[in-house]
Formats: C-alpha cells, sequence, structure tokens
C-alpha cells in the first residue's frame, strides 16, 4: 500500500474530507495531536480498530482512546458525570484523556474488552477539525510500531508505518511531546494513570483529592494487575540500552565522559553541560530549568539515539514530580527501571 503525506491545517477541507471519507470507509489516517500524531479509525468500526492492532503490531489487551470533537460528544459513547464537565471545562480541548463507563456502541476491540472507554478532546486544530468532519468519534492510539517511541513528527509516523496505511496528515511537530494525561474518576477522587502535561497540581485546580496510580513511578510487582493495560509494556525504548544517572551533575560528567572514551554511547546532557563532553553523539535535551522544552524533544531524541547507531545511551535521573513527572515516566520505563545511582557513579 502507498502512503501519502499531506501537509494540512484546520483550513485544508478536500484534505480533511478526504482522509474522513478514508475513516468513514473503515481506513486509518494518521493524524497530528497535540501531544503526539494518532493513528485513526471509526471507533464505531470494529474491524478498523482491529486493523489498528495490526499495523502498530499492538497487543489486543491494550485499549484505545476515543477521541471526540467536543466534551459533550463523550455523551454518544460513555457515561459522563458532574466531575467528568468540570475537568472538560477546565482542560478540553487539550491534553487530558478521562475515563468512563462505555455506552454498547463502542466495540468491545476498542477498550479490549473493558466496560471503560478512554475519551479525549483533542485541541490540536487538524485533529479536532477531522473528527468534526468525519461525523464520529475516532478511536486513536500513538501512531508508531508498538513499543517504540511515541511519534512527534509525520516523518517518524511515515518512519514505522510506511506501507501499512494510506493517509498521514502532517501538521508540523507536536505542541507537548508526551501523550495525554490519563485518569479515572471515582466520586470525586482523581486518580492519574499515566502522566502528561496537565499536572497533579493543575487537576488539584479542580479536585483536590488527586492521586498517582503506583505504577507511574514504579514497575509493576509480578501478578499485579495494571490499572491501564499499557503500563505493563515497556515502551518508548530505543534500540540502545538506555541509563539513566542518579547523581550530582559534577559526577553525572565525570561518569559519562569515562564512558566515551571506551563505549559508543550517545549523551543526553542538558545544553550547559554541552561543553564538558567530547563532542561525539551528544543528544542535548534542553536548558535545566525548561522542563517543557525537555519534554517537547524527549521523543525525538530517543529516535535520534537509534540514527545515529548508538549500543547505550546515558541520561541524567528526572525529577519524580510536577511537571517533570511525565518526563521521568517515560524514561524510567525507557531504560527499564535501569538507574545508575551511588556518589560516585557506580552500578
Ligand atoms: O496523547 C494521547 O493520548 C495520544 C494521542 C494520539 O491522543 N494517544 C495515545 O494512545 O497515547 P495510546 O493508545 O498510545 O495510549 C493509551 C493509553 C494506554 O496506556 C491504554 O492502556 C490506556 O490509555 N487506556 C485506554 N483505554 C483505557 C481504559 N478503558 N482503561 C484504562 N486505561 C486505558
Ligand atoms: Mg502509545
Amino acid at each position: 500500500m502507498e502512503t501519502k503525506i499531506f501537509k494540512a491545517t484546520k483550513d485544508d477541507l478536500n484534505i480533511l474530507k478526504e482522509a474522513s471519507e478514508l475513516l468513514n470507509s473503515g481506513k486509518l489516517v494518521a493524524f497530528p495531536t497535540e501531544t503526539v500524531y494518532g493513528l485513526g479509525a471509526n471507533a464505531y468500526d470494529s474491524e478498523a480498530c482491529k486493523s489498528i492492532f495490526s499495523a502498530k503490531g499492538r497487543p489486543s489487551d491494550n485499549p484505545l482512546i476515543v477521541h471526540v470533537s467536543k466534551p459533550e460528544d463523550a455523551e454518544n459513547i460513555a457515561y459522563t458525570c458532574p466531575l467528568y464537565y468540570e475537568l472538560a471545562k477546565a482542560f478540553m480541548p487539550g491534553p487530558l484523556t478521562v475515563i468512563l463507563p462505555k455506552k454498547d456502541i463502542i466495540p468491545s476491540e476498542v477498550t479490549a474488552g473493558l466496560d471503560t472507554v478512554a475519551i479525549r478532546c483533542p485541541k490540536n486544530e487538524v485533529a479536532n477539525k477531522l473528527i468534526e468532519v468525519s461525523g464520529i468519534p475516532i478511536a486513536a492510539p500513538s501512531a508508531n510500531s508498538s513499543g517504540k517511541p511515541s511519534p512527534t513528527s509525520a516523518k517518524h509516523v511515515y518512519d514505522d508505518l510506511n506501507g501499512k496505511i494510506p493517509m498521514i496528515l502532517d501538521g508540523g511537530d507536536s505542541e507537548f511531546g508526551v501523550e495525554s494525561t490519563v485518569i479515572t474518576i471515582k466520586d470525586d477522587v482523581i486518580t492519574i494513570l499515566r502522566p502528561g502535561s496537565v499536572t497533579p497540581k493543575m487537576l488539584e485546580g479542580v479536585s483536590k483529592k488527586v492521586q498517582i496510580a503506583s505504577a507511574v513511578k514504579e514497575e509493576l510487582k509480578a501478578g499485579e494487575k495494571a490499572l491501564s493495560p499499557g503500563m505493563k509494556y515497556k515502551h518508548y525504548a530505543p534500540k540502545a540500552s538506555l541509563y539513566l544517572i542518579d547523581d550530582t551533575y559534577i559526577n553525572f560528567i565525570e561518569f559519562v565522559k569515562e564512558k566515551q572514551k571506551t563505549e559508543n554511547c550517545g549523551v543526553m546532557c542538558y545544553d550547559e553541560e554541552i561543553s564538558s563532553f567530547e563532542n561525539k553523539n551528544l543528544l542535548p535535551v534542553g536548558e535545566e530549568k525548561n522542563i517543557k522544552k525537555q519534554t517537547k524533544k524527549l521523543f525525538n531524541l530517543l529516535r535520534k539515539a537509534d540514527d545515529i547507531g548508538v549500543d547505550t545511551v546515558y541520561a541524567h535521573l528526572p525529577k519524580d514530580d510536577g511537571e517533570s513527572l511525565a518526563i521521568y515516566n517515560r524514561m524510567i520505563r525507557a531504560c527499564a527501571h535501569r538507574v545508575i545511582g551511588g556518589k560516585n557513579g557506580e552500578d
């Protein structure tokens, strides 16, 4: 199958109509969102949704997020509640996904047999207009091959899915660069299953009771059931082995400089540290304090590590709170919890 890429804005109605015709005839279309690129199918069409899993090589027990163009369109597919609308008022359209009890109209392939469905209303204008023009809710996971870092550009999607899908809409680089914050709600308690650009503190503006699922920071224990099936898979991983260094900046620099002498390694360093290293395979993440920029660059850098062909990558262990929690969660899983700690940088 030939994969066509079209540059698109919300005003390119002819292109959006062509995409919508593909979706309405059971085909897949990749599209930009403000978080990462999505691989969309008609959420009412179980066969189309099944083909998402085969194109990505995704395990069938990992449910999909359903995208709507207006928060109230969730009524067609889920049982909402007052807290959902309070969250919608604060964060939709935007990078928040809310899990709600599903209505029967959503096929079980979308929800991997769960009785809940994940709802997201994207802010990206191309995504939002595409859903509106299509007139259907769109089921879409991230448009990467399963296990690879999520795509933050049309090129990333093409690299992973060329020949497997008919169309990619290119809306430029993703604004945020990590996937949406996924939450469940029960009475007035919000539980974060996957951290994103809507932070715990921002959610506390809507409900004082915000908790973080343990799998966000820790490995699932043997036999423990994941609240969100996606959390049990190794994810976001480059081919190179990623190690996170839990140490002072001085020790980080010393440790990595030694490794550079003998290893074919990439270095995810802060911009301020660039001049401290041998200028080889550096993958600067942005200024130390600029978490937004680091978030935006994260997946691109993990893909770049593979493009330049390093065997190992060393990076700082990110902070595990506030805006940085989303980076921590992605990095800790990309490195399969390989953290090198201790004041002298030993294993
Ligand atoms: O930003 C995003 O959320 C992107 C864009 C395209 O919208 N989508 C995305 O989808 O990241 P995906 O499939 O890569 O991640 C969806 C996550 C998975 O961890 C999945 O297990 C979880 O949401 N999820 C989906 N439905 C769920 C449900 N009913 N209950 C619990 N977790 C669910
Ligand atoms: Mg994904």
